[in-house]
């Protein structure tokens, strides 16, 4: 939130302002004078619901929808029993965007039973132009759509929709706009994603990514520093820089700055404890950044290193231009300089045209890099991408068994890494009650590996000293030292 905005002083009789984002704040303004009409009216306030889909990115822009639903002075709920639901979508894989159409389907009796409801959608799917229009033919109870481009005008949309029995939809195909300093709600108080960059120039040939979050924009170092340090002075020890290809950052600002530069400023930040980042392109991955993990205290010793196949032919066909060995090459590199470092991964089986023996290459790199945990997908294709164009899509039933080969050995290579730190002692940030078990805290290392152990709920937030006792395959168990 900009400290300096108090929304009830806002002038609403006033044209709202041209320039962003103090045109955000009237709307918000005028959001809670609704919200008022609307207590007096009823005897309570209006509750919402945000619940996000899909990737870390898509969790951060959730957390500034309900900042802004939480300003106009919203009840956050837990379900869909609210009158204000918006679902900020995904559409990476087909079963993302089936996903949304199944909790539509739920909404739509939800709203049978309070007319008043409001419902909304935003994220990737909103930009596929496929699926606005199933919206506005099949889906005329939807209240409200947009998409990622226009995220930052949500209190502005919001307010027309408050107001409005139309459905609305604004989608913008592409911007240069990053407007700074709106309102965000964390989910958690003691550590926050950070967005560093917007968009992905890749164009790895199955992924829509590029198409639904448009070119690559870079937010200024500057700014970055700026809502870092707000974040440490209000109680934030780890942060998680964003981006989908965090090592091209800064290449297209005016003063260029590399992402290990960026690291090290970030470094600077007292109260800072921890740096994560997500996600990394192999053919980026700078030896400067090598050092600069390698060097630091405080970034931490997980790198997620998205391989999607181990086959060169493959590898291009995907266009993610570099090959077998030199991924290799690059992994080896890392577990060399930084031995205790957890290495993790996406791969996708399935890609047209993927042999038995491309398949057999992806296992080999699998198992020489032996990963601390990877992301499995089967193939989805995309409309709209080049792959989806390519002949030779590969049977069903062959993915499903390349699909359960690979899961079984990737299984087998994260029980044996895991089980390489028992009985040591680590750090960890203790981060909530256990789900199973409220006598048992739950605290996240360095390395992403999870750690469960008596402890009293004053300690979340905390960096707390573990001992790794008892390996459970995929976690531990221990006790605070
Ligand atoms: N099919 C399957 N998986 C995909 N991914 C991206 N696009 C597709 C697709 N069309 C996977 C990649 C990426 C991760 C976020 O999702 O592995 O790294
Ligand atoms: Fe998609 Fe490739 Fe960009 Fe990642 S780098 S978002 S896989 S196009």
């Amino acid at each position: 939130m900009n400290p300096e905005i108090d929304l009830d002083k806002i002038d609403m009789n006033a044209e709202p302002p041209a320039e962003e984002p103090a045109r955000q704040y009237y709307f918000m303004a005028k959001c809670r004078e609704w919200v008022r009409e609307f207590e007096q009216k009823n005897g309570r306030r209006p509750t919402a619901f945000t619940q996000t889909f899909g990737c870390q990115m898509n969790a951060r822009d959730s957390e500034k929808l309900t900042g802004i639903l939480e300003q106009a002075g919203f009840i956050e709920t837990q379900n869909e029993h609210a009158d204000f639901v918006i679902y900020n979508t995904c559409t990476v894989r087909e079963n993302a965007n089936q996903k949304v159409y199944g909790h539509l389907g739920l909404l739509k009796h939800e709203k049978k039973s309070n007319p008043c409801m409001r419902i909304a959608l935003c994220g990737c799917m909103m930009q596929e132009p496929g699926v606005v229009e199933k919206l506005k033919k099949s889906y005329r109870f939807v209240d409200l759509v947009f998409g990622t481009h226009n995220i930052f005008k949500f209190a502005e949309l919001l307010y027309q929709t408050l107001n409005s029995k139309e459905q609305i939809i604004d989608i913008w195909e592409g911007t240069e706009q990053i407007v700074e300093d709106l309102p965000v709600e964390r989910k958690y108080s003691f550590k926050s994603g950070v967005n560093i960059m917007f968009g992905c120039n890749n164009f790895c040939s199955y992924c829509i990514v590029p198409y639904v979050r448009g070119r690559e924009r870079s937010r200024r170092p500057e700014d970055i520093i700026r809502e870092i340090e707000t974040l440490a002075a209000d109680g934030v020890s780890e942060v998680m820089l964003l981006g989908q290809n965090v090592n091209s950052y800064g290449k297209t600002l005016k003063d260029s700055i590399s992402f290990g530069e960026l690291l090290r400023r970030v470094e600077k930040i007292d109260g800072i404890a921890r740096i994560r980042f997500m996600t990394s392109h192999p053919k980026d991955l700078s030896d400067e950044l090598i050092q600069v993990m390698k060097e630091s205290k405080k970034v931490c010793r997980h790198l997620h290193l998205p391989l999607q196949s181990g086959s060169t032919r493959i590898l291009k066909a995907m266009n993610r231009k570099y090959t077998k060995e030199q991924y290799l090459e690059l992994a080896g590199k890392i577990r060399r300089e930084i031995p205790d470092i957890s290495l993790t991964t996406d791969i996708i089986v399935g890609f047209p045209g993927e042999t038995e023996e491309d398949f057999l290459e992806t296992m080999d790199v699998v198992k020489k890099v032996c990963y601390d945990n990877a992301y499995t997908f089967i193939y989805s294709k995309r409309t709209g991408t080049p792959a989806a164009a390519m002949e030779n899509q590969v049977p069903e039933a062959e993915v499903k068994s390349r699909f359960d080969r690979l899961l079984n050995l990737v299984q087998e290579n994260a029980r044996s890494q895991t089980a390489r730190f028992a009985g040591t002692v680590q750090e960890v940030l203790i981060e909530e009650v256990n789900e199973h078990d409220p006598s048992l805290l739950t605290g996240r290392m360095s390395n992403n590996l999870l750690v469960h152990f008596p402890g009293d709920v004053s300690l979340i937030g905390r960096i707390r000293k573990v001992k790794l006792e008892v390996c459970k395959g995929f976690y531990y168990m221990g006790t605070l030292v």
